[in-house]
C-alpha cells in the first residue's frame, strides 16, 4: 500500500521524512528512536513537539548518540527494563528493498536498533529514495564480540562474504560500539533471500548481531520535492 504527505519548508528529503514521523507519535505512547542523520530530524521534532504542544510521551534511545540528543531535544527518557513493549519504534536504514526488508548499522547501533524495534509493536524506517534498491546488496554489519575476530571472519568467508573490520581511522585503530564489540562490514554482493540469509548470518559464533532487518512494517520515503511516501 501506498500513501503520500507533502511535509512544508523542509531543506532535505531527511528533514521531511523525519518530520512525517513525528507526527505517527500520539499522547501516551512509549516510543524507541534509532540512530543516525535521518532520525536525528524525527527526535528534534518530536522534542519540539513535547516542549511545544505538550506530548506526552517518553522513550527508549537506540545509542549513546540518540540518548544524548533525545536530552537536548527535551525529549523524556525511559528503559526497556521500565517498558518493555514500546508502542513505536522509529529508524533510519542503509539500503531497504521491494519488500519491507532493509540493511542498517551505518552507525554501528544495529544491535540495540534491533532489540529497541523488536520491543515495538509498530516499527517505522525512515530513508530517503537514494535507500530504495530491489533487492538488497549494501554491505551488512555485524557487531562482533573482538575475542571472535579470526573465527567470524573465517564463517563469513565460508558464506562466500568479504569481511571488513570497521575503522575510526588506522592511527585510532577500530570503531568500539556502545556494546564495547567490533564491527565487521560483511560484503556478500545481492542477497536474495534476506530472511534465510539473516537466520544463517545468526548461527555465527561470536556475531552478536548483524544489520538485516525482517521486522519493518512500514517505510516512509522522503521525496526531494518534499513528499514523504509511506510504503507498507
Ligand atoms: C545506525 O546504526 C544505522 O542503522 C542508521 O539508522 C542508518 O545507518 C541510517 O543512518 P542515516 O539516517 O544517517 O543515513
Amino acid at each position: 500500500m501506498q500513501q503520500n504527505r507533502n511535509i512544508q519548508s523542509c531543506s532535505s528529503e531527511k528533514e521531511a521524512v523525519g518530520k512525517s514521523a513525528a507526527m505517527a507519535v500520539n499522547d501516551g505512547m512509549v516510543i524507541g528512536v534509532g540512530t543516525g542523520s535521518t532520525t536525528a530530524y524525527a527526535i528534534k521534532e518530536i522534542g519540539r513537539r513535547v516542549v511545544e504542544e505538550g506530548l506526552d510521551i517518553k522513550a527508549v534511545p537506540t545509542s549513546y548518540q540518540s540518548e544524548m540528543l533525545s536530552i537536548d531535544s527535551g525529549v523524556p527518557l525511559t528503559t526497556l527494563a521500565e517498558n518493555p513493549v514500546l508502542d513505536l519504534a522509529i529508524d533510519g536504514a542503509d539500503q531497504v528493498d521491494a519488500n519491507l526488508f532493509a540493511i542498517k548499522g551505518g552507525g554501528a547501533a544495529q544491535t540495540r536498533e534491533k532489540v529497541v524495534s523488536c520491543s515495538a509493536n509498530h516499527f517505522i524506517l525512515l530513508v530517503d529514495e537514494s535507500k530504495l534498491s530491489y533487492t538488497l546488496d549494501h554491505f551488512v554489519p555485524l557487531e562482533i564480540l573482538p575475542y571472535a575476530r579470526g573465527i567470524v571472519c573465517k564463517q563469513i568467508e565460508e558464506m562466500n562474504g568479504s569481511p571488513e573490520l570497521r575503522m575510526a581511522n588506522r592511527k585510532d585503530g577500530p570503531i568500539i560500539s556502545d556494546n564495547g564489540n567490533f564491527i565487521i562490514d560483511a560484503y556478500f554482493g545481492t542477497i536474495e533471500e534476506p530472511e534465510v540469509f539473516s537466520k544463517k548470518l545468526s548461527l555465527c559464533v561470536g556475531v552478536v548481531e548483524h544489520g538485516i532487518f525482517s521486522n519493518v512494517d512500514e517505510i516512509y520515503v522522503g521525496k526531494k520535492d518534499g513528499n514523504v511516501e509511506i510504503i507498507s
